[in-house]
Parts: structure tokens; sequence; C-alpha cells
């Protein structure tokens, strides 16, 4: 019998540590107040969480401006707004000796038209279809804005530690403002915040350093990166290496890597981004992984796509990464955790492929979210999540839901 490493601690840089190798990666739960406060439903969810047994929890986005909102309902920390509940909520999600870290963000353009009339953007370059009926042209920031925006980040850091969590992450996947910076299609600024590899890495640079001037050295920070972004002209693996390299060199504590965009969505292992025989090996981004284990010694968190104890045991076996990120098995099943710990070789995540049955409305619904938020509020209400719930129903409650959400005054 192989030893089960996945139930092995993790020293960070920092000194921190971590009582095994599961990381619950971020997921969107799109539930605090209309005033974009934390609530006793993320602490409902958290404390079932934290008793799951991931030795590592890292919130939904947490946004760090309530007028650039990626969802309607995100929790945002920034200046002059008091969360009662915040350590409530740290509180919980820090029981059984479990780490919880706060993933901030900012959405960039990545911000629907009913929530930003005019998001903001390196560049001032809109989606092409079908996302630009979805999130209006942004405008490009302007110098000043960009500090503004890192002090921001900073300023969410300290709030998380203020409060009782005991790490952040800087969301910098998917494309959202860190990752718009980050690609040549989205920022072609002319200024040193433009052009080579350098200067796009500058921007989340200095929000790793202004974090760290904020937090010390005793404290984790994190970021989740893309490995690439999928799309022809944009940021790619060598890129992403060259980011890896540099923040590695600054003292990350922890890398996170994922993939992809709204614009092609690998980070859920779309059949069309991530290739059957790819994730039929689970994993969707081992081999980058596997090449940047060959240049980095910061510790590696590797999501998307695992699913079985073998899979995350051979991967840390392999030492292509330290730690393992598990998101949608554990919003249906939040002991997955515990019983993965446990070596029974035959727990199986309850994770399966998606459909309302309907082609268009597959396509033009990110069900993978909706039906997995979902699952994340039946907890928050202390319920159990249901792995049988229709597809179909959460699709329609969302049209309905964006239909109300439209019909409400636009913010800028
Ligand atoms: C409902 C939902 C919400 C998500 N929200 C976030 C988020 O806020 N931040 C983030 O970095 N990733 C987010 N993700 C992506 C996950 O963290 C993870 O990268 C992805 O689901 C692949 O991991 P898995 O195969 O274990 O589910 C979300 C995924 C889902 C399903």
């Amino acid at each position: 019998m192989t030893t089960n490493l996945l139930a092995s601690e993790l020293k960070l840089p920092c000194g921190a540590l971590i009582k095994n190798r599961i990381g619950k990666s971020a997921m969107s739960e799109n539930m605090g107040t209309k005033d974009y406060k934390s609530n006793s439903f993320l602490n409902t969810l958290y404390k079932r969480w934290a008793n799951g047994g991931s030795g590592l929890l890292i919130t939904g986005n947490i946004m760090i401006d309530h007028t650039a909102l990626g969802e309607p309902n995100n929790v945002v920390f920034e200046k002059d707004s008091i969360d009662t509940n915040l350590k409530e909520w740290a509180k919980a999600g820090t029981q059984n000796n479990t780490h919880l870290w706060a993933q901030i963000n900012h959405p960039g353009k990545q911000s629907p038209n009913f929530l930003s009339k005019e998001p903001v953007s390196p560049s001032a370059i809109g989606y092409g279809s079908p996302l630009n009926k979805m999130f209006n042209k942004p405008r490009a920031l302007t110098e000043k804005e960009i500090y503004n925006i890192i002090e921001s980040f900073a300023y969410a850091a300290k709030v998380s530690k203020d409060n009782g969590f005991t790490g952040v992450q800087i969301h910098g996947a998917h494309g959202y403002l860190v990752s718009q910076f980050l690609s040549p299609l989205h920022n072609q600024r002319t200024d040193q915040w433009g052009g080579t590899i350098e200067n796009r890495m500058r921007f989340v640079s200095q929000i790793y350093k202004a974090i760290r001037k904020e937090v010390g050295n005793q404290f984790p920070v994190s970021i989740k990166l893309n490995s690439a972004d999928f799309q022809k002209g944009g940021f790619t693996q060598e890129e992403s290496m060259a980011v890896v390299q540099h923040l590695s060199e600054q003292g990350m504590d922890l890398i996170e890597i994922s993939g992809g965009t709204y614009e092609a969505q690998a980070m859920t292992g779309r059949p069309k981004e991530i290739k059957e025989s790819t994730r039929k090996r689970e994993a969707y981004f081992l081999e980058y992984c596997e090449d940047v284990r060959k240049v980095v010694k910061t510790p590696l968190m590797l999501t998307g796509g695992f699913r079985s104890l073998k899979s995350m045991n051979d991967a840390l076996n392999s030492g292509a990464c330290d730690m393992i990120g598990l998101a949608r098995s554990i919003a249906l099943d939040p002991e997955f955790p515990n019983k993965l710990l446990k070596g029974d070789n035959n727990v199986e995540s309850k994770v399966k492929p998606l459909s309302t049955g309907l082609k268009f409305l597959d396509n033009i619904i990110p069900l993978e979210i909706v039906w997995y938020t979902e699952q994340l509020k039946m907890m928050s209400k202390g319920e159990n999540p249901k792995p049988n719930r229709s597809p179909l129903k959460s699709a329609v409650n969302t049209i309905l839901e964006i239909g109300v959400q439209s019909m409400k005054k636009v913010r800028a």
C-alpha cells in the first residue's frame, strides 16, 4: 500500500503549517448581503467545510471595490465599510485547525452589464460575441486608478488578517483584472503596464509587494494563476512560467495553478478547451505543473479535474505539486476530504457532466457555476447538497434572476 501523502502536513515559506494537502479551491458563494457584507449563511457553510477535513479553505472571490463587482451578491472588503460578521466567518472557517484564506479580486471588464455600465480594464477593448451581450465595453484605467487598485488589494488583505483569516489569495486567473493585465490580447497599453511580459506582470507584482508590506512576512500570501488563457494571441504557458518564476523570487507562499477565462472555459474542463484524454487522466493542468516544478521550489497547488484518491496521490508522489485543489467535489460532498484522508481508494467524487438537455440553453447559461452555486446555498442553510438536482431548473432560475437584476437600476 502506498502512503497517503494527502494526509501529510505542508510548511509554507512564511512558516505557516497546513495540516494536510487538500485545499478547497475558491467557489464564489454569491450570498453576501445587499450592502456587500458577510453573514450567517457564510458562517454555516464554512463551518461545515472546516469540519469536512480540508487543511485549507479558500473563500470564493471577495471584491475590493463595491463599484466593480463580478456578481450581484459578492462580499466586498474596502475602506469605510464595517462588516461586523467577519470575525464570525473567520472563526467558523478556521475550526478544526483549518486555514481560511480570503481570495481577493477585481473583475475588471468581467463585470456584467447589469452591474457595470462602463467597467474598467487595462485597455478599452470589449469582448467579441457572445460575451459582448453580457459585458459592456470597458474604458482604460488611468495610472492613478491603477495605483489605487493596488492599494485596495493591500487594504483587503489587511482586513482579512485583522479579522482572523489566516491568509490571502490574489485571484490572478480566469480572465479577471489581474489576468487582463497579463494578457497581450486584453492589455495593449504602451506605458509601463503593457507591452513586454515584464511590463504586463508589473500590476500583479506591485499588488503582491503592497500586500506583503501590509501583512508582514509570516502571513501566507498566495496567487491563483492561469497556466494559459487557451486563446489565440492570449497569455501563453511560457509567459505564465515567467510570472511564476518572478513571483516565487518575490516570496509568494503558494501558487495555485488553473487555466482559462470566460471566453475559453478550461478551468472546469469544458470539452472545447480540455481534450477528452486529458480529462480522463484527471488534473487538467498537470503537464504544465510538472514543467513549473522544474523551475521553482514554491509550494504549488494544482486545481481542476481531480476526482480520485489515486490521481491525487500520484500527482503528489511525482512531486509535480504539493497540494491538491478541489472545488466541485467538495460542493457536492463536504465530507469528501475526510473520506479521502482515510485512504480508501474506492471513495468517489460525485461530480458528473451537467446538461439541461437543451443544447441552446447549455450554450448560453454558465451551468457549472449556477448549478453548483445552488448547492452551496443549500449547505449555507444547513441542508445537504443535492447531487441529483435538475440542471434545467437551475438554468430557468438563472434566467429569471438575471431578468430581475437587469430591470433594477444599472450601477455605474
Ligand atoms: C460555482 C463555482 C464558482 C467558482 N468561483 C470561483 C472563484 O470565485 N474564484 C476562483 O478562483 N475560481 C472559482 N471557481 C473555479 C474553481 O475554483 C476550480 O478552479 C474549478 O471548479 C476546477 O476545479 P474542480 O474540477 O475541482 O471543480 C468556481 C467554480 C465553480 C464551480
